[in-house]
């Protein structure tokens, strides 16, 4: 098959690889000349383990190429991914459709013969319609479909969700539409993942849905564990106990300082906005947006208190900048509000990421950026683990107990057993435990 993938960012570009994998030809098209130009030479515009293999070997293939030539590139494809941002929309948080409905307008004037207009870009209820009614417009003859094909992607495990997904959700009922995309699933036939057929407004409420359900399921666990600190128990005890239930499942269940990234935080209050709009008011996700936002801070704050109170003068060693692991992603990273709560109240920060620093150091400007995990320790007051990099989980405590002035350990991430640490002497307080 034939594909072209609109946006070369990160959903269109392991999309775009991954397909190429499989052996269907595909074309990444991108406006940005620059990032064309990187990829032509090889070059991986953002961090995802594996993906520059995978890329490099669907060129040798030749079956994976970039363009930043949009016409050219969807005139014979038989399906046309629209994998473009869809950010939310500065003031009022809906998300801004204007690069999937510009995409959509250049397509139109260019498809030859049928194609599928796939939206893989996260988009609220209703956007196939009107993308089809854009389609219609520019081109009134075009013979096309359009389906929405929502993505489920993490980011550091993207290539492997891609290839062996829990469920592939395709959304239409346009016959000659839905026989193209069985074909461009075809080949997850062998791993047997589901490909689940369903109305286009289904699938693109199942995107929001779902992860409106995760960012639940982890901000739950988090209000457990902030009552396991007042009664006296241990968050991961009870998140095994309940996740062993396999209608709760033990997935999604880490306590931490809350959830980050480019995919919660916008999805969720996507999902509120549509539902404002629909007099269909989701009071669950509300109060999960509101718990999230204010637990960013207030783990700056319990740093604070295990400081003793009061961080003036102080100096605070930072490890993991990054919303989670395995990516350069800061976006929503519960590290920035960590961070800034500890300045405002005076501390001095030292901090290192392995792959983040540099997408750090434009939002945290202020902070000493060091070359690894222990060079942020010397004199520090503490050490404060913000993401849980596996690099940060076998440190040697002994070491880092010298390099201290004091032996603080905040954990964020519930990474080391309280035991083994206390007995080298550290003060050390997690999450729930
Ligand atoms: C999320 C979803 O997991 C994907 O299925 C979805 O495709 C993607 O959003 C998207 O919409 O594109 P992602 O944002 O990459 O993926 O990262 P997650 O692994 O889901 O983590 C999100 C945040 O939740 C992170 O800050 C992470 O640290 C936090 N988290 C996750 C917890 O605090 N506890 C957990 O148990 C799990």
């Amino acid at each position: 098959m034939k594909l072209a993938m609109i946006g070369s960012g990160y959903v269109g570009l392991v999309s775009g690889a991954c397909f190429a994998d499989f052996g269907h030809e595909v074309v990444c098209v991108d406006k940005d000349p620059r990032k064309i130009s990187m990829l032509l030479a090889g070059e991986i515009p953002i961090f995802e383990p594996g993906l520059d293999a995978l890329v490099a070997r669907g060129i040798a293939a030749g079956n994976l190429s970039f363009s930043g030539d949009l016409a050219e590139s969807v005139k014979d494809a038989d399906a046309v991914f629209i994998a473009v941002g869809t950010p939310s929309r500065r003031g009022d948080g809906h998300a801004d459709l204007s690069y999937v409905y510009a995409a959509a307008r250049e397509v139109a004037e260019a498809i030859t013969g049928f194609t599928v207009i796939v939206n893989k870009s996260t988009v609220p209820v209703g956007t196939g319609d009107e993308v089809e009614r854009i389609i219609r417009d520019a081109n009134p003859d075009a013979a096309f479909a359009v389906v929405s094909n929502p993505e489920f992607l993490r980011e550091g495990a993207a290539i492997d969700d891609f290839k062996r997904p829990d469920r592939v959700v395709i959304g239409g009922n346009d016959p000659q539409g839905l026989a193209v995309m069985r074909e461009v699933y075809r080949p997850l036939a062998l791993g047997r993942s589901p490909v689940i057929e369903m109305s286009r407004r289904g699938a693109e409420l199942t995107k929001y849905a779902g992860n409106a359900f995760l960012a639940t399921k982890i901000t739950f666990i988090n209000e457990i564990a902030d009552l396991c600190e007042k009664v006296g128990a241990d968050v991961q005890e009870v998140a095994r106990g309940i996740g062993l239930d396999n209608r709760i499942g033990g997935k999604f269940l880490h306590a931490g300082p809350g959830f980050g990234g480019s995919c919660f935080p916008k999805d969720t209050l996507a999902l509120l906005k549509t539902a404002q709009d629909n007099e269909a008011p989701q009071r669950i996700v509300e109060a999960v947006v509101a718990v999230n936002d204010q637990r960013k801070r207030a783990m700056g704050r319990k740093v604070i208190h295990a400081l003793g109170g009061d961080v003036r003068g102080k100096t605070v060693a930072v490890l993991g900048l990054t919303f989670k692991p395995n990516t350069d992603d800061m976006r929503d990273s519960p590290a920035i509000a960590v961070i800034q709560t500890l300045q405002d109240a005076g501390a001095t920060i030292r901090a290192f990421d392995p792959e983040g620093m540099e997408q750090a150091a434009k939002v945290l400007t202020d902070v000493e950026y060091c070359n690894d995990a222990y060079s942020t320790m010397p004199d520090a007051d503490a050490l404060v683990i913000v993401t849980e990099w596996d690099a940060f989980r076998a440190l040697d405590l002994k070491r880092v107990k010298d390099l201290l002035k004091q032996p603080v350990l905040v954990d964020l991430r519930n990474i080391y057993p309280r035991d083994i640490v206390e007995a080298q002497g550290f003060a050390y307080s997690a999450v729930g435990r």
